[in-house]
């Protein structure tokens, strides 16, 4: 929909007058009419090390979810206030995973006898809390864009994996990129006890994927895949990898958020795409492409927003923009001192990986 012309104004007004004071980041997930506003838009990956990009600016407005804000607040100094323009943007993956379950699967690990071999690798979609375990035992953040290098880094510390919170991610690297097979993977269920795994099944596993999901990306199945190749012959599907390990198998190309922007820019004109990845981006990338002649459809047939990315929406930045130009900080994201000492340790090695 239109954005709302006098918020619109008030939004510019607000943000020329915090000039420099202000640096805007903008996930690719979020609403046209919010991107508008960002300075940078970017994946995660992107957007946690440009965080870091503008240390003049007092406040880092930070138009995603909470986790992301938590993690610019991790890289960047004291001085700079990141601030989330709806507190309740969170994201139910990252829900997925408490302090308190992964702290009880170390347990479960070490009584196993084997978590002197494993490594954390976590996915950026997880609290400063499960950052600062990873941090504390060893292991690395990751993201879509780099799990691969993350885990290729991980075997090289030690034999196993914990991944988490998200199996597809960690499953889909360890099949579809690395290699390894389905029965090398073991899922941890924080619901069950001992994760309603064996301590044998654990010292035959090379990956132990805690069993999270991104319920937007688990809305695709390959009905969606066989579909959409039926209506568009020719077309090339393209997704994320938060998608389940059929979807993924069933895929021609996959990869991050940016991946998939970079892919259509340099597709051939004539070409069709199907995109199996939040909406507010793929109506976006599907208006941008048009005039190019490549056609960039929806991999499903209903409707799939990310319902937290979308609560930051014109009105909340107008309101953020508006306090802090006022001198009113409101929504403020601060991580405490040692969760975030042993969480940037963590995000340090992600952002140090070859
Ligand atoms: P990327 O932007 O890193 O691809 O992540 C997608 C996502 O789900 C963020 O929440
Ligand atoms: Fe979380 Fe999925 Fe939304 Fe990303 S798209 S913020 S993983 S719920």
């Amino acid at each position: 929909s239109p954005s709302d012309p006098d918020l619109v104004e008030r939004a510019r007004a607000a943000k020329e007058k915090l000039g420099d004071k202000v640096f805007v980041l903008g996930h690719h997930y979020q609403r046209d009419e919010v991107i508008q506003f960002a300075d940078v838009t970017g994946d995660s990956f992107k957007l946690a090390r440009d965080a870091a990009a503008r240390p003049q600016a007092e406040y880092i407005v930070f138009c995603g979810v909470h986790f992301m804000a938590e993690s610019a607040d991790i890289l960047t100094g004291d001085e700079q206030k990141v601030v989330l323009p709806d507190l309740a943007a969170g994201c139910s993956m990252a829900d997925m995973a408490t302090a308190e379950q992964v702290a009880e699967c170390w347990d479960v690990l070490t009584e196993a006898g084997v978590a002197e071999q494993v490594v954390p690798v976590s996915y950026m979609n997880s609290s400063a809390d499960i950052k600062a375990f990873t941090g504390k035992h060893g292991g690395t953040i990751c993201t879509s864009s780099n799990a691969r290098r993350a885990l290729d880094w991980a075997f090289e510390q030690g034999e196993k994996v914990l991944f988490l919170p998200d199996q597809h991610l960690g499953r889909n690297t360890a099949v579809r990129d690395m290699g390894m097979s389905l029965e090398d993977c073991v899922v941890y269920n924080p619901h069950k006890p001992n994760g309603g795994l064996t301590a044998e099944e654990l010292r035959g596993a090379k990956m132990i994927l805690w069993r999270g999901h991104c319920s937007v990306h688990g809305r695709f199945n390959l009905d969606s895949v066989n579909d959409v190749r039926e209506r568009i012959p020719g077309v090339n599907v393209l997704v994320h990898p938060e998608c389940t390990h059929e979807v993924v198998s069933a895929a021609d190309y996959v990869g991050s958020t940016e991946y998939i922007i970079r892919t259509l820019e340099a597709a051939p004109a004539g070409s069709k795409w199907a995109i199996g990845t939040e909406l507010n981006l793929v109506r976006r990338l599907a208006n941008r492409f048009a005039s190019e002649d490549k056609q960039v459809v929806f991999l499903d047939k209903t409707v799939c927003f990310c319902s937290t990315m979308n609560r930051i929406d014109l009105p909340h930045l107008v309101w953020t923009l508006e306090s802090l130009a006022e001198g009113n900080l409101v929504n403020r994201i601060e991580v405490d001192k040692e969760t975030e000492a042993f969480a940037k340790l963590a995000l340090e090695r992600m952002l140090a990986l070859p």
